[in-house]
């Protein structure tokens, strides 16, 4: 099976955990676009609006005909359904390969449950292949750099990228991730970080992998199923 179709799986079997008149998180990415395509055919006029995470999201949703609602206006969701860059046995995610991490960030946390949807390449014993993508306020670029190099890292500009917030990406590359809830807090307290792209505080409930052999559902209670 082509990993495009292993993500559209993936996204298929998410649907299920939409209910009927609600308002759903909506993340980013490849995998979540097969998601959004998908609950516009299934669900339709169902939905009863969509908080996106990032402008192309929205963008796509409106283009279905689903209504994109401020997270101001709701306060806590139900359900949040994003795509991710690397995930390991806890559910812990590298995300914001996309550049939406923030956002991703706080539509996760203002949910009640994390559906993760991604192809099985995604599943890893170690966080840190992937690179760590950090959104930084331009002017502290430099001296969020300097602190990251201090953690182990080797940050690199993502060039030519201004996020959805009017930040920059540093990406951080040559990570090991062996403690990820504390690497994620210290990444935090660095003066300029806006947010990093580790979701370990707020991981994901329920992990949907695409595979050769159909879908594998993993949480951390019971782990796959
Ligand atoms: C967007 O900023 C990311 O967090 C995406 O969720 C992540 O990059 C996964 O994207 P794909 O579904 O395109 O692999």
């Amino acid at each position: 099976m082509s990993p495009e179709d292993k993500k559209r799986i993936a996204a298929e079997a998410a649907i299920d955990y939409v209910k009927p008149d609600t308002v759903i998180g909506v993340g980013t990415g490849s995998t979540v676009n097969h998601f959004i395509d998908l609950l516009a055919a299934r669900m339709g006029e169902q939905v009863r609006a969509a908080v996106s995470s990032s402008e192309a999201s929205s963008e796509r949703l409106r283009g279905h005909g689903i209504k994109v609602v401020d997270l101001n206006e709701v306060g806590r969701l139900d359900l949040y359904v994003d795509g991710a860059d690397e995930a390991n046995s806890r559910l812990h995610l590298i995300k914001g390969g996309g550049g939406a991490l923030t956002r991703e960030k706080i539509v996760a946390t203002a949910s009640r449950e994390f559906v993760c949807i991604a192809d099985d390449s995604k599943l890893v014993e170690t966080l840190g292949k992937f690179p760590l993508p950090v959104e930084v306020i331009p002017m502290a670029r430099e001296l969020v750099a300097y602190a990251l190099r201090d953690l182990g890292g080797t940050p690199r500009l993502r060039d030519g990228t201004i996020t959805d917030n009017g930040n920059h990406i540093l990406d951080v590359h040559d990570l090991e991730i062996t403690d990820a809830p504390l690497l994620e807090t210290q990444i935090n307290q660095i003066t300029g970080v806006v947010c990093n792209g580790l979701f370990a505080h707020r991981p994901a409930d329920v992990l949907i992998l695409g595979t050769d052999d159909g879908v594998v559902r993993h949480s951390v209670a019971s782990q796959s199923s």
